[in-house]
């Protein structure tokens, strides 16, 4: 299968982004996850080149001054473990290369991950409202 890495959402419908979200209790809808990636500030996807389906996504916020952020990485339960996911850290990565700092949370199993592409372990805080797990207009 061929995979093809893009740094825009041309092509993108949400009928091409199912199957995401896996083991939320109340996933956002396609719809959502589109207007989602749209709103970021950066985004990558994998796309199987055959189809155009979305089988990847990372996101970044940033200030575009010193900051970014890495709020979303998923690669379908069916395309895991083939390289996709590292692949989209690298690039994220690269195209924050002049950022000062880019942050993420995750759990502690998949810092191993992150540190092979070069990420370090930090310490973190969080709050959540699970009545928004699903998509809400924010501001
Ligand atoms: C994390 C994720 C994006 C990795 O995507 P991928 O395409 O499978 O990544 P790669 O093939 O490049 O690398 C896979 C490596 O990540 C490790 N990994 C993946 N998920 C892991 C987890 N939950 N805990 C520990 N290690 C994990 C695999 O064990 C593998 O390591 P190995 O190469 O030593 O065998 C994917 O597993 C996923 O979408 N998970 C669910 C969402 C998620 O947890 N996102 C991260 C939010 S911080």
């Amino acid at each position: 299968m061929a995979i093809k890495y893009q740094d825009s959402l041309k092509g993108v419908t949400p009928d091409k982004l199912r199957g995401f979200f896996v083991d939320w209790p109340n996933p956002p809808s396609s719809v959502s996850h589109l207007r989602l990636l749209k709103n970021s500030g950066l985004v990558m996807l994998a796309v199987d080149d055959k189809s155009g389906k979305v089988i990847g996504f990372i996101t970044a916020i940033t200030d575009k001054v010193l900051s970014a952020y890495i709020p979303f990485l998923e690669v379908l339960p069916g395309y895991q473990g083939r390289g996709i996911g590292g692949k989209l850290v690298k690039r994220m990565l690269r195209r924050l290369s002049k950022a000062y700092m880019v942050d993420l949370i995750c759990d502690v199993p998949l810092q191993k991950f992150y540190k092979r592409l070069g990420m370090f372990p930090a310490a973190g805080m969080m709050t959540r409202n699970y009545r928004s797990q699903s998509g809400a207009k924010i501001c």
